[in-house]
């Protein structure tokens, strides 16, 4: 089929470098390393859920940023996830740098002691997971780390309990009505439960 038989079915060929626009792969969230007094915190859109028991994540983190060296160094990190309140921090957080700015300091933002991980808890964000990379082997080639959750932790009491999402080109969408679907999920009824 050419073009235009494509374009007949109302099929437009997109470009295959701006994929991540159409497969954006949930919350924006936050990630913070390094330990309490030296933490640094990036912003990532680029993660997914690899597996519920033990909880595996995997993300990109690039040597481009920061926060790479001290991921690769202590193995650990805290994936944070931020309410709509904190949409335009965590753009800014993901605009600069932890190399010349102390990021908690200038984004206002609490650290709080992670349980077990050395990498600080955000206070101001809804959830916060605590993890430890298992496995990099596809971090050379593809920066991918694959990290297991070993603790996590919710704020239900914050007012603004909305996610947001990356749409991959700066603009973003905040989350919307929940619609309850478990009755249809037969073939998962342990993740409904
Ligand atoms: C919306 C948004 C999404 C981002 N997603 C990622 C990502 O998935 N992986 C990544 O390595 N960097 C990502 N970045 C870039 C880092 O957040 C950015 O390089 C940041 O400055 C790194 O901070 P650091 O140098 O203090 O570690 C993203 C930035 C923004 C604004």
């Amino acid at each position: 089929m050419n073009d235009d038989a494509y374009r007949q079915k109302q099929m437009e060929a997109y470009p295959l470098n701006k994929l991540a626009r159409l497969l954006e792969p949930g919350p924006l969230v936050l990630v913070t390393t390094g330990h309490q007094d030296n933490s640094n915190i990036m912003t990532m859109g680029f993660h997914m859920m690899v597996q519920h028991d033990p909880p595996l994540i995997a993300f990109v983190m690039g040597p481009w940023d920061f926060s790479h060296k001290a991921l690769v160094e202590t193995g650990t990190c805290v994936i944070a996830i931020p309410g709509a309140d904190l949409m335009e921090k965590a753009v800014d957080i993901g605009n600069c740098s932890g190399a010349e700015t102390d990021k908690f300091k200038r984004f206002n933002l609490d650290p709080l002691d992670a349980e077990i991980v050395g990498a600080p808890l955000i206070k101001q964000c809804l959830a916060n997971i605590e993890c430890r990379v298992v496995d990099t082997q596809l971090s050379e080639k593809y920066n991918l780390f694959v990290v297991e959750a070993v603790r996590a932790w919710v704020n239900r009491s914050r007012k603004e309990q909305r996610i947001f999402h990356h749409k991959g080109d700066g603009t973003f969408s905040l989350d919307g009505r929940t619609i309850d679907m478990k009755a249809r999920m037969t073939k998962w009824k342990e993740i409904t439960a």
